[in-house]
């Protein structure tokens, strides 16, 4: 069998993460890169590569059997669709699209073209939610309750102005959705849906928080409710103070379980601390076994069907309330300024252990609908 070609579309930002990874699939055999594609100038090309400014140009010129696509979320669709007609397979960056019309649409080119479309949600490859998810079945947490995930993370006034995208609801009249939930912290809740697969979202509950002048939330409390009634509660910063990696939260009648998402650490009941449970499927990798083989996809489009479904609710809501005064302290110059809101933390591990929004909580730290009290 001949080895499969990929090319990548979006070369830079997080593109030259996809490019360190397909360099060690080709290391190992696996592919050969054929093609790097960015509409800025494509920088440090590996010799005999060929590099193009447009998708549709590359996929007539190259044919490629796999494409990864990391373009912004609102380029997603038609480069996907003309992709998957071109008669390649997809890995395609999360979030997948921004609407439920435009994962119908491109539902749609996957079973008309018969081609796979694998969505870049990589955490869901680890081996540790592969044991959480086996320990939920066994019964090791009893009748699961609810679940909650919370992050705090940090970002510079730079990372607002790294792209045309970055900060906007909106981008020449389409969705763009650059927000804390919706993007940089998108992989904590949907590792909660993916551990409640079956049992779908049906109302979504939100309070957002913005600290700069940007068009969507940089801090959020989410509460989805599922259609048997329990609750995911997902409470998310990049304004924090000490940093939460991003933990999921699973609580059970016969005790609770914590996975540390991005370093794939696990503590199940019984448990005396974290560990480690070392272990990640390549999503490339894995499309390419799916091609060869008839692997299943690991993130097949499908997979993200409830993802955008909240993605949907978070299109409609309202603008996020911005903070300010003594409760947002800044340090630092821009561009690498970071902006830290006072009590966040406390609030964010109050509302996942009471499966609470901001405004529920007793205590400071606790977010009004029209400010932070
Ligand atoms: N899985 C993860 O952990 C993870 C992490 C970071 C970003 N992402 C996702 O990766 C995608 C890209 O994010 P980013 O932060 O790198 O964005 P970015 O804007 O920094 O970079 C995107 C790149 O795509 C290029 N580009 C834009 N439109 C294009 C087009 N039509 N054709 C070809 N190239 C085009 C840009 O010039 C840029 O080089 C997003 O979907 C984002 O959510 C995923």
């Amino acid at each position: 069998m001949t080895t499969p070609t990929v090319a990548l579309v979006g070369a830079s930002g997080h593109g030259m993460w996809h490019r360190q990874q397909i360099a060690e699939l080709q290391d190992a055999g696996r592919l050969e890169l054929a093609a790097l594609v960015d509409v800025r100038p494509v920088e440090g090309a590996p010799d005999g590569v060929a590099t193009f400014t447009d998708h549709a140009e590359m996929l007539r010129a190259v044919r490629p059997d796999a494409v990864v696509i990391c373009t912004p979320p609102h380029t997603h669709l038609p480069i996907a669709s003309d992709a998957l007609r071109a008669g390649a397979d997809v890995l395609l960056e999360k979030p997948p699209v921004l609407s439920l019309d435009e994962h119908r649409a491109l539902a749609g080119v996957v079973a008309q073209t018969g081609r796979a479309c694998q969505i870049g949600f990589q955490a869901l490859g680890s081996a540790a939610l592969a044991e959480l998810v086996g320990a939920i079945v066994d019964g090791k947490l009893g009748a699961i309750t609810g679940i909650a995930t919370v992050a705090s993370w940090q970002r510079e006034d730079a990372y607002y102005q790294r792209s045309p995208w970055a900060g906007r609801r909106t981008l020449n009249g389409r969705p763009a959705l650059d927000g804390a939930l919706a993007n940089p912290l998108a992989h904590s809740w949907m590792q909660c849906l993916a551990i409640m697969d079956g049992d779908p979202p049906v109302a979504v509950e939100l309070e957002r928080y913005r600290c700069r002048d940007i068009e969507v939330d940089d801090t959020a409390a989410m509460r989805i409710t599922l259609a048997s009634g329990r609750h995911i509660v997902v409470a998310v910063t990049l304004c924090g103070e000490d940093k939460i990696e991003g933990e999921v939260i699973v609580y059970g009648t016969a005790g609770r379980a914590v996975l540390e998402y991005p370093t794939d650490r696990l503590k199940l009941p019984g448990d005396a601390d974290f560990r480690e449970v070392s272990g990640r499927t390549s999503l490339l990798e894995n499309l390419l076994d799916h091609r060869a083989n008839g692997t299943p996809l690991i993130v097949p489009l499908a997979r993200t069907e409830p993802f955008t479904a909240v993605l949907d609710v978070l299109n409609s809501a309202p603008e996020p309330t911005l903070l300010g005064g003594d409760l947002v302290v800044p340090e630092g110059v821009a561009p690498a300024r970071t902006l830290t809101i006072q009590g966040i933390n406390a609030a964010l591990r109050q509302a996942t252990e009471r499966l609470a929004l901001f405004s529920e909580l007793p205590t400071r730290g606790r977010c009004a609908r029209t400010g932070w009290t």
